[in-house]
């Protein structure tokens, strides 16, 4: 199962995408988790991503494709993996298909999860990251049951360097100016499946299990 998970910042791709790995156990490919990895292991690739996810900008198409060209080759995405959050723009959409042409494979599902931007701001503003295993909390939609700690693993819980005000003001903006010719690409080619994403976090799982579960049969 190949699966695109596309969405806005703070549209709860990485949520919705560790349920959906669980499940279907695949490999979940995130590139804003690798560029992070990357900056916490002080990489050359760290330092080049941070200057631009610092500045809620985007890390430059080459750099971002290449990655992930570098990641599908790898042996576990032989049966099916997840994309979290890329492609983002029309150029990583394009060497994606070109990508996948080489390797021989195709996307299955290509979704996008709409959720509008006042919530956005709202979740990301009260997002907690577990440290330990990048679980996503939020403060008041999704508490974890002790104050600061995570339920899975009991990891100290922080906040994500650029889930501040203006950064975040930046991301929404930049993401937003290339979200519309992306989704638009994918329209074009009648393969976009539109979610809900404004519903409680397991009815957005319901919705999305519901539509993986429909290619199975
Ligand atoms: P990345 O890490 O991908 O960040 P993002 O796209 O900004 O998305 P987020 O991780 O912030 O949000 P999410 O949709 O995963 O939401 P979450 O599930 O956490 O990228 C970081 C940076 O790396 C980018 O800014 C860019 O610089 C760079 N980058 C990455 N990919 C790139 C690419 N392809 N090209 C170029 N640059 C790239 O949920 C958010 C919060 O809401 C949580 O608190 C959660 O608990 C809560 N929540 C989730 N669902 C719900 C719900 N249904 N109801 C209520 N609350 C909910």
């Amino acid at each position: 199962m190949n699966i695109v998970l596309m969405g806005l910042p703070g549209a709860g791709k990485g949520t919705q995408a560790d349920k959906i790995v669980e499940k279907y156990a695949i490999p979940h490919i995130s590139t804003g988790d690798m560029f992070r990895a990357a900056m916490k292991d002080g990489t050359e690739l760290g330092l080049q991503a941070k200057s631009f996810i610092d500045q809620g900008a985007l890390v430059p198409d080459e750099v971002t494709i290449g990655i992930v060209r570098e990641r599908l080759a790898k042996h576990d995405c032989e049966k099916g993996f997840l994309l979290d959050g890329f492609p983002r723009t029309v150029p990583q959409a394009e060497a994606l298909d070109s990508i996948l042409a080489d390797l021989g494979k195709a996307i299955e599902h290509t979704i996008n999860i709409q959720v509008e931007k006042d919530e956005l701001v709202a979740r990301l503003s009260g997002r907690r990251i577990c440290k330990t295993c990048g679980t996503s909390y939020h403060l008041i939609f999704n508490p974890p049951a002790e104050e600061g700690k995570c339920d899975k693993d009991g990891g100290e819980l922080y906040t994500r360097a650029d889930d501040n005000p203006e950064t975040v003001a930046n991301r929404l903006e930049v993401n937003m100016k290339q979200a519309q010719p992306l989704l638009n690409y994918y329209e074009v080619k009648g393969v976009l499946t539109n979610i809900d994403g404004q519903q409680d976090i397991n009815k957005v799982f319901a919705d999305l299990d519901a539509l993986l579960q429909g290619s199975r049969s």
